[in-house]
């Protein structure tokens, strides 16, 4: 469906023409006096130029042009020849209903669909997922939806943490606690044990113990490095624990994921893209892109037009081994030849941006990507404490992932069970889903690339911009849906002229839907879904608190309040399936 600004638009380029001025004047935009009018153009200031008179003359000469299309109810000139434009009543309604009947709810699919990657979540097995990890995983799932929502290919990748230090370290520690294990025997050559030698709960341990020991002691550091190299090069026994590591972690992965409703496409990982290094490195040697320095080989990545330093990208240490950058580089060539996309979009740390600016620039450089594949950084802020400060605990650790869902979840549920609308039995469950939208929310209702803080009272407030004030809003438009069908109505009919101002201003915004989200889907920003959906949410509030939906008298009016109703539902729950949480039923 067009956006309703561009019908206002052709109209007013028509008005223009029929004054005898040029359609490209006609610029539209929303109104900055929403008292006076809901839409302004502004062209007859730039036409005064051209045309050598002053804009009042043209404005005056195109607002009776304007006046005539069945668009508008009132057109009027105002200052020094400001077109201001109401819009007619029978124009809205009939919007109204053109969306109703359009399941894409007049938001309309890009013409020629692209393939994108989303790298994003970038968990680290065996290390516990914790808050810093929730935003790549909220934005990222945001974002993919987004883009299918608009009709383009989007391929999530998880893309774990699973080659680096973090495994030595975890195999010099199950060596210390048990060298009888045949994984640390070199000459072992039977089949390995299925079952592995740790659970969740102790691999979890594990893994801070050995990263505090080995800050401590230089020989434990020493071996963990030795242990990452043997397993890089692939000691059997070495390969047949990190496989033990890989299950239980990704599993337990899966689940924390799935309780956040984020879902990856593949669970791909740093190991896969190993097999492509050394042909890499080789083309980069050969072509030499690559140079030698201080025993380590890099890449210039530096620009005569750059205005800070931008280091050399670090393809192999002194040692041979490989870093960072080297399995990003690889990940593009496997990414580029297993799916070829038009854009990889990775939703990290904005604290990394500066290794992204040198692994684009390599890629590009070294022709691993062309000009056809678009290269983004999506860079993220800290979700902060009301301190200020990186969120923790209480008692001042990390925050893991799922004690900051348990804690939102109860105070949901105390919440809810004040409410008393939902019985018992129900209430986790609706907690659950609540305290999801307040942390999905609390996170997406921020530009993503600034720190916010994390204000769990806030967060969980069924007043003010939150998750569960949007989720509230569907509810109450389910809940008086739910009685006029039990009182025998049903969701048919015409959309009427709006009767009265708030319910005007409750169309226009719905109206808008198209654009708001097409428009943040072109900048990857969330917040706006979010920002349009609360200003839609406020607007359903005030019609709602001024209007007696379900006793009005007259039914082709009550039939429409209701289809404006089931309109605004089905915007809201669309926007917020793409923030990616869902509304319950009560709450
Ligand atoms: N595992 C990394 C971290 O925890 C994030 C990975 C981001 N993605 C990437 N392709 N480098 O910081």
């Amino acid at each position: 469906m067009k956006r309703i600004i561009d019908r206002i638009k052709e109209e007013t380029e028509a008005a223009f023409e029929e004054a005898g001025f040029d359609a490209s004047f006609a610029l539209v935009t929303v109104s900055n006096r929403p008292d006076l009018c809901e839409y302004q153009c502004n062209g007859a200031m730039a036409a005064a130029k051209t045309y050598k008179t002053a804009p009042r003359n043209i404005a005056e000469k195109v607002a009776p042009a304007l006046q005539e299309k069945a668009i508008c109810k009132e057109v009027s000139v105002a200052g020094p020849g400001f077109i201001n434009i109401k819009l007619s009543d029978e124009f809205l309604a009939a919007y109204m209903q053109e969306m109703c009947a359009d399941p894409e709810l007049s938001v309309n699919k890009t013409v020629s669909p692209k393939t994108i990657i989303i790298d994003y979540g970038g968990p680290n097995v065996a290390k516990p997922l914790h808050v810093g990890h929730l935003r790549s995983a909220i934005i990222g799932e945001s974002i993919k939806r987004m883009g299918r929502r608009m009709g383009d290919t989007v391929i999530g990748d998880v893309h774990l943490g699973d080659w680096g230090l973090q495994m030595g370290l975890i195999i010099t520690e199950v060596h210390e606690r048990h060298p009888e294990l045949p994984y640390f025997d070199e000459s072992f050559e039977g089949e390995y044990p299925s079952e592995a030698p740790f659970t969740i709960g102790e691999l979890e341990e594990i893994y801070p113990a050995a990263s505090a020991k080995s800050k401590e002691d230089e020989v434990y550091k020493a071996k963990a490095l030795h242990a990452t190299n043997e397993l890089q090069r692939g000691r059997r026994g070495y390969m047949a624990l990190w496989n033990h590591i890989m299950n239980v972690s990704v599993t337990d992965l899966k689940r924390n994921y799935k309780k956040l409703n984020v879902e990856f496409d593949l669970w791909k990982k740093e190991s896969d893209a190993q097999p492509y290094i050394p042909d890499m490195i080789q083309m980069m040697k050969d072509k030499g892109f690559a140079r030698e320095d201080q025993g380590a080989l890099v890449i210039d990545v530096k620009e005569e037009t750059d205005t800070k330093e931008i280091p050399p990208c670090i393809l192999l240490k002194s040692d041979g081994s490989s870093l960072y950058a080297t399995t990003d580089l690889a990940t593009i060539v496997e990414r580029m030849k297993l799916y070829d996309p038009d854009e990889i979009l990775y939703v990290v740390d904005k604290r990394q941006e500066m290794h992204f600016t040198q692994v684009f620039r390599a890629a590009r450089k070294t022709g691993l990507i062309t000009d056809k594949t678009k290269t983004s950084f999506l860079g993220f802020g800290t979700m902060n404490g009301k301190d200020g400060k990186p969120f923790k605990t209480r008692e001042g650790g990390i925050m893991r992932l799922e004690n900051l869902i348990e804690d939102i979840d109860r105070e949901m549920y105390k919440k809810i069970v004040e409410n008393r609308s939902v019985k018992d039995k129900d209430a986790e469950k609706t907690a659950e889903i609540v305290g999801l939208s307040a942390i999905k929310y609390g996170d997406l209702s921020n530009q993503a690339s600034k720190d916010y803080i994390f204000d769990i009272d806030r967060f969980t407030s069924f007043e003010g911009n939150t998750g569960p004030y949007i989720l509230y809003t569907i509810v109450r438009i389910k809940s008086i849906l739910t009685r006029y069908k039990e009182e025998g109505g049903v969701i048919e009919g015409k959309i009427l002229p709006p009767a009265g101002e708030a319910e005007k201003n409750l169309m226009l915004q719905t109206a808008r839907y198209n654009e708001a989200m097409e428009n943040a889907y072109a900048e990857k920003a969330p917040h706006k879904i979010c920002a349009y959906i609360y200003e839609l949410s406020n607007l359903l509030n005030s019609f709602y608190h001024g209007t007696k939906i379900l006793s009005e008298k007259d039914e082709d009016r009550r039939t429409s309040w209701i289809m404006l109703l089931d309109l605004v539902r089905r915007v809201l729950e669309d926007a917020i399936d793409v923030l990616g949480f869902e509304a319950p039923e009560r709450m």
